[in-house]
């Protein structure tokens, strides 16, 4: 389907179609030019997907995961002989192997988000609260599966809008806010976490001025939230990676605010690559440097940034794509890590959905997920 582009807003970023048995994304890697809805059905579609990131985005590819799952799972309903809580323990015990077969099979697509793997854990729990229930046949399992998927997506707009409420109380009328890559709604199920706060400041007439930098080398900075924060009519401007210290040398910038796709517990947040430079430039030149970041991208099980596994991605990306021919001699070795991490004493606050995370991060973080939190 193509459509015009001044309606990117208006198509979610992901859905669940039970009827036609799919999950329907929009085409990412064909934006701006085309907005093309596809249907994946297999889990070799859903994992090409993520991996050649049609859907990307660290809650996004979260929400994909779940629903992948919930899909695949059902449509081994009817290799099921008996569907009777007679069966429930062998019939539990195949469909629970074929769910982590394909779980982990979904999960090997991209290595750094941690929603991708948090996602599947959430599904997980629920198949295995199912086993000890001997009442229950396999069609309500999946009925159980398929509701936490949608609870996962619904979860989402709720965060997103939190984390923008937040992150607004950080900006004044008029703030020039810099962002990097495309932690916008295409990235999520709405608002986007570090676009948030310029979506609700959108229909409170702040008048931010935004600056989106390009992001090489998958461009997801220009095709993607230049695009989707100009549809929404804001005032953005584009500029190149290399560009965003002589802009904020320059006093137009008031803060920045990017996703993140892992924090660690102290803090030090992984995020596309290109982020971390844009901290040191902004430490630089005294401009707040914020990560929104769903308390389900903060994973406590690692002390720090060193223990982030970061994707490398084909050298094509840098050498052809986007490129009529091959802009480098053949025998160029190339760098092209997918995402790079933010040390935590670039960083002025953690915006997550429970409130803003202040230095030192390693006593915030954990307080966050100690208190009980409304
Ligand atoms: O490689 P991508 O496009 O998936 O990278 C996306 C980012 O780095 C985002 O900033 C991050 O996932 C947060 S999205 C709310």
């Amino acid at each position: 389907m193509t459509e015009n582009q001044n309606t990117i807003l208006q198509y979610e970023t992901v859905a669940y179609l039970p009827g036609e048995r799919a999950i329907r994304i929009i085409d990412q890697t064909l934006l701006p030019g085309t907005i093309r809805l596809i249907l994946l059905r297999t889990a070799e579609e859903i994992r090409e997907a993520i991996y050649l990131l049609k859907v990307r985005g660290a809650p996004a590819i979260g929400v994909t995961a779940a629903f992948g799952i919930s899909l695949l799972t059902e449509g081994a309903l009817p290799a099921v002989e008996d569907d009777t809580p007679e069966r429930h323990a062998e019939n539990y015990e195949a469909l629970r192997s074929f769910f982590l077969d394909r779980a982990a099979y979904l999960e090997s697509a991209r290595p750094t988000a941690v929603n991708l793997a948090w996602a599947l854990r959430r599904m997980q729990s629920v198949l295995d609260s199912c086993g000890s229930r001997q009442e229950m046949t396999m069609r309500e399992i999946c009925a159980l599966l398929r509701e936490e998927a949608y609870r996962i997506r619904n979860e989402d707009v709720e965060v997103c809008r939190r984390i923008g409420e937040y992150g607004l109380t950080l900006l004044k009328p008029g703030d020039g806010v810099l962002t990097h890559c495309n932690a916008g709604q295409l990235a999520t199920i709405r608002y986007g976490t570090a676009t948030a706060p310029m979506y609700l400041a959108q229909e409170r007439n702040y008048g931010l001025h935004i600056y989106a930098d390009e992001t090489r080398p998958l461009l997801q900075g220009a095709r993607l939230t230049a695009f989707e924060l100009s549809s929404a009519g804001m005032d953005v401007t584009l500029l190149c990676d290399n560009m965003s210290a002589s802009l904020m040398r320059t006093g137009a910038v008031q803060a920045v605010f990017v996703g993140c796709d892992r924090v660690a517990a102290n803090g030090d947040a992984a995020n596309k690559i290109g982020t971390s430079m844009a901290a040191l430039a902004a430490k630089r030149y005294g401009v707040p440097f914020y990560v929104c970041a769903p308390t389900s991208t903060i994973d406590m099980s690692l002390e720090t940034g060193e223990e982030i596994v970061i994707e490398q991605r084909p050298a094509e990306e840098v050498t052809e794509m986007w490129y009529r021919e091959r802009m480098t001699a053949r025998d160029v070795k190339v760098y092209n890590p997918a995402f790079d991490v933010t040390d935590h004493d670039l960083i002025t606050g953690i915006i997550t959905e429970y409130g803003i995370a202040r230095p030192p991060f390693t006593e915030s973080l954990r307080a966050l997920f100690k208190e009980p939190q409304g």
